[in-house]
Order: C-alpha cells, then sequence, then structure tokens
C-alpha cells in the first residue's frame, strides 16, 4: 500500500461538505502518506479564518492566496491533500494539481445541504436559500470537478472507511504512468 502513488501527491477536490477532510485523513494513514488542508494552511499564513479573508479582503484576495498556499504544497511529495472546494476554478491551479492524482468527491446536492445546514464557517453559504446556492454552485463547477483523473460517486450510507477502501482499489486504473512511476 506504501508505494500505491509512489511518492505522488493525491489531492481530493469536491463542493464544501463532501467529506474532503475526512477522506484525506484516512488515506493518508492508509497510504502511509502526511496530510494537508489547504484551508488550514491558507488560515495560518493569513493569520485569519476563512470568514475574516472573505470579509475583509474579499473572494478575490482568497483566491490569489489559495492559489499560493496550493504552488506551495506542490513543491512537497507523499501528500493527501484536502483542498478547498473552489480550486479547480483557477485555470494556473490545474498545473498544480495535474502534478498529482486528482480525486474527485461527487456527493449528492441533497446529502451537501444536509452536512451543511447548520455551518456558520463557509462565507458562500451565509445568505439563506442553502439549496439554491448549492445547486447553482454544483452548475458551475460540474465541468471543472469532472476533469479529475478519478471520480468517486459517494452512495448513501457508506462510511469514510468504505469510501477510502474504493479509492484505494481505483487509483491502479488511473494511474498515469504505472510503468515509470
Ligand atoms: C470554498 C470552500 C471552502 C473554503 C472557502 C471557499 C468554495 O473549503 O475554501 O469557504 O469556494 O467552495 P471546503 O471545501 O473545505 O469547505
Amino acid at each position: 500500500m506504501n508505494d500505491l502513488l509512489k511518492g505522488l501527491n493525491l489531492y481530493l477536490v469536491g463542493m464544501m461538505g463532501a467529506g474532503k477532510t475526512t477522506l484525506g485523513r484516512l488515506l493518508a494513514k492508509d497510504l502511509g502518506y502526511g496530510f494537508v488542508d489547504s484551508d488550514d494552511v491558507i488560515t495560518k499564513a493569513a493569520g485569519k479564518n476563512i470568514s475574516q479573508i472573505f470579509a475583509e479582503d474579499g473572494e478575490d484576495a482568497f483566491r490569489q492566496l489559495e492559489s499560493d498556499v496550493l504552488g506551495q504544497i506542490a513543491a512537497f511529495t507523499r501528500l493527501t491533500i484536502a483542498t478547498g472546494g473552489g480550486i479547480i476554478l483557477k485555470r494556473e491551479n490545474w498545473s498544480y494539481l495535474r502534478q498529482g492524482l486528482v480525486v474527485w468527491l461527487d456527493v449528492p446536492v441533497a446529502e451537501l445541504e444536509r452536512r451543511l445546514r447548520e455551518d456558520t464557517t463557509r462565507p458562500l453559504l451565509q445568505d439563506t436559500g442553502l439549496e439554491e446556492k448549492l445547486v447553482s454552485l454544483m452548475e458551475t463547477r460540474y465541468p471543472l470537478y469532472s476533469q479529475s483523473d478519478l471520480k468517486i460517486t459517494i452512495q448513501a450510507g457508506e462510511t469514510p472507511a468504505d469510501i477510502a477502501q474504493r479509492i484505494i482499489r481505483d487509483i491502479p486504473s488511473v494511474l498515469k504512468n504505472p510503468d515509470n512511476n
């Protein structure tokens, strides 16, 4: 298991509430990798939380910080990375993501809505109309998430451990150069 990815970073992408952090931690353990949450790195670098960055500096400034942090993370190997849901928006981010393996956790909007109903930490979801907002974000982002190497459609009742095992089982089928890596 430890050399399944031969050092290649594993990037988890997907909507807010998809479970990227939970899965990232589990997969790091299974793969013998380190774990990084890009939002945590941004928070530490900025010295304030994501809501404060959005409120005080605006979304564009947040997106720039997110790209800078991704570039720093990509310099390392043997990591699983839980990215922020909007990491797929910038073309330049893909040049970093593409250096590793990109796994999309695709969770139905109804389930995301259930998980995020009480959330106060995501500035994009603080207006009323959570479901409409999630649907509209998903519409914009679906074609971008679709450019991932591996799409994992989360089914009702699947535990994080089940999902992690499914990802590990499916990785060999999408490794770019299985002979060279
Ligand atoms: C965002 C997702 C958040 C965070 C920020 C913006 C997005 O991360 O980066 O609130 O645009 O989808 P999570 O996906 O970890 O919640």
